[in-house]
């Protein structure tokens, strides 16, 4: 039994994307105008963005926090799902990055409901402790900080909300056993090592591509 996506059919996958249309032109037009604005291509997947937008549909979020904007196509999804009155606070710490993000959230029409953080998460992170308790914490910036985003959405997130980390098989990387090894994988190891056996949280890794790991505070 192949037990991969589509079970590892192309054309049934592509008989389902086109079917969900999981990116619709207003999620394309951000993913081009950041490639015309030579940002990375690192954006969450089409089919990930909308799993982010129902997971936190599920959850009844109004107050969300991000960790690395980028262009805003995964905080446009987030703040699809959240809660007609819901806040998403969203990270970014570099310059150009947020300005892009910020006409995604003008043009959609949002803008009111994002606060746009800039600077280092790390330097962010404690003061915004302060308009917790949040719903919904999504972890997607510098990997080699993973297990300290963890420590503040352990402490900041109220009972039954979720923590969501992006790239959780760190691009393939995350047990390629190398000695010794990388701050990337120190990180993302303590991360999966407190949100699968901490007892803190009820976790999966939702088998996307990138691996996309859940967890729900307990
Ligand atoms: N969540 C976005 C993609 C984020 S890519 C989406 O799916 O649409 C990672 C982003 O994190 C980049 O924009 C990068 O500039 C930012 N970043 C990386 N390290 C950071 C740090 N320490 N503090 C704040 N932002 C950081
Ligand atoms: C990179 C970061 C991401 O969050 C991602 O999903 C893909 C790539 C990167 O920094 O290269
Ligand atoms: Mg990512």
């Amino acid at each position: 039994m192949n037990k991969a996506f589509g079970n590892d059919d192309p054309a049934l996958a592509r008989y389902i994307y086109d079917l969900y249309t999981p990116e619709d032109a207003q999620l394309r037009e951000v993913r081009e105008r950041a490639g015309g604005e030579g940002l990375p291509g690192i954006q969450v997947a089409a089919l990930d963005a909308r799993h982010l937008e129902v997971l936190v549909r599920l959850c009844g979020v109004r107050k969300a926090v991000e960790v690395g904007t980028l262009a805003g196509y995964s905080a446009l999804s987030i703040v699809r799902g959240m809660l007609p009155d819901g806040v998403l606070y969203t990270i970014e710490g570099d310059a150009h990055h947020a300005e892009v993000a910020a006409e995604t959230f003008r043009k959609a029409g949002i803008t009111e409901r994002v606060r746009q953080l800039r600077g280092t998460a790390l330097s962010m992170l404690p003061a915004l402790a302060g308009e917790g308790p949040f719903d919904f914490v999504f972890i997607d910036a510098d990997k080699e900080n993973y297990d300290q985003y963890l420590d503040w959405a352990a402490a900041n997130l109220r009972r039954g909300g979720m923590v969501a980390g992006d790239n959780a098989f760190l691009f393939g990387h995350l047990y390629t056993d190398e000695s010794p090894p990388s701050q990337g994988q120190k990180a993302m190891r303590a991360f999966h090592q407190r949100l699968a056996t901490s007892g803190e949280f009820r976790s999966t890794v939702l088998p996307t591509g990138e691996g996309l790991a859940v967890g729900i505070k307990l």
